[in-house]
């Protein structure tokens, strides 16, 4: 119809997100986590999360449905989170899907959850600018992409991380300082009682002769481990807080660096920071600041559609509609290491 509701399906991971779309407005949602379940093992396990998964899937989507105003009669389409991400996690929100296109009649869409993390931001601030750069800092990703049209145009990869992506770089500094999983969040609450200069930590690929757009997060978290290693070798107390903004601090400067030295080598007056590193404070602030200076637009979603959430993938789906792009086929599969 003219007002197409598309509901969106996220099971990559841990958490399980419904969101229901009207015309590029989001009108319901619900979310559930199995962080708790995950926590004591330091990680997320897979098995755990796609049972998680099974069992809060359907209420998920009749509280979205509910919290929405609307029934599944009024239902247009249907996205799925169809990769990157778990194997057995992307399986039940794709199976359910699928399971609910054919019952109500609608079409499939896969999408791509590293497109979802940047449709968030629509959802907040209305049609993405096109073009601008992306900064998409996750668990699981560190890229610098330049995207012309979101759902239209091939995405450009301006960089990528060498190594480690940068929420995985808090979460093993947040476990070598012996804070809760995962270590974001963690690291961000500390880290406001901390002197982010306190420890000169190394900037990764930040000499004039490095790539511009690539990123290194491996060295910094060695450092951070060594450092600590010698405090207790010499038996002295761990400054947790300092070392955790001074960690945050290297992280943070890199990452708001390079996106505003591809700002400028494209020319283009507006940023985009999505991901679930998205939600870290200080990057939110550091960012607003040299953008402002710099004279660069930029925009971050909501703290809460930051990290992983169905009305993302929603977003993508309306947009797709919208575009008229052809739907998929109830043969779509998985794609754990889908690239965008
Ligand atoms: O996007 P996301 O929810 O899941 C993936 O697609 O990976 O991102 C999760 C990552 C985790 O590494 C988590 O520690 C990090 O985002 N994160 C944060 C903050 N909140 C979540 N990192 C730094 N500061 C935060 N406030
Ligand atoms: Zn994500």
């Amino acid at each position: 119809g003219p007002m197409p509701v598309v509901v969106g399906i996220e099971t990559s991971c841990d958490e399980t997100g419904v969101g229901v779309v009207r015309d590029g407005e989001l009108i319901g949602e619900a979310l559930a986590s199995s962080m708790d379940e995950h926590a004591r093992f330091g990680g997320v396990v897979p098995e755990v999360a796609a049972r998680a998964h099974l069992e809060a899937l359907v209420p998920a989507m009749e509280l979205a449905l509910e919290r929405a105003g609307i029934t599944s009669a009024d239902v247009d389409a249907i996205a799925v989170t169809a990769g990157p991400g778990l194997a057995t996690a992307l399986q039940v929100g794709l199976a359910a899907a699928k399971a609910y296109s054919i019952a109500w009649g609608v079409p499939l869409y896969g999408v791509h959850h590293l497109a979802g993390h940047v449709a968030a931001d629509a959802l907040a601030h209305g049609a993405l600018p096109n073009p601008c750069v992306v900064l998409i800092v996750s668990g699981g990703h560190t890229s610098l992409l330049y995207c012309r049209d979101l759902v239209n145009d091939p995405i450009e990869h301006l960089g990528d991380t060498l190594d480690d992506a940068a929420g995985e770089a808090f979460d093993k500094v947040g476990r070598v300082l012996g804070l809760p999983f995962p270590g974001g969040p963690a690291i961000d609450r500390i880290a406001k009682e901390g002197n982010p200069t306190a420890i000169a930590f190394p900037r990764g690929l930040s000499r004039p002769q490095d790539p511009p757009f690539e990123f290194s997060f491996s060295g910094l978290k060695t450092a951070v481990a060594r450092w600590v290693e010698a405090r207790e070798r010499a038996g002295e107390p761990i400054p947790v807080a300092d070392v955790a903004a001074s960690f945050q601090d290297a992280v943070v400067d890199v990452l708001v660096d390079k996106s505003l030295a591809a700002c400028g080598e494209r020319q283009c007056g507006d940023l985009l920071i999505v991901g679930g590193v998205a939600a870290n404070s200080r990057l939110r602030e550091v960012a607003a600041e040299r953008a402002a200076a710099a004279g660069v637009r930029l925009r971050i979603p909501a703290l809460k559609y930051c990290t992983d959430n169905g009305p993302m993938i929603a977003s993508v789906g309306h947009m797709l509609v919208v575009s008229g792009a052809a739907p998929d086929a109830l043969s779509l599969g998985a794609d754990p290491s889908a690239i965008l």
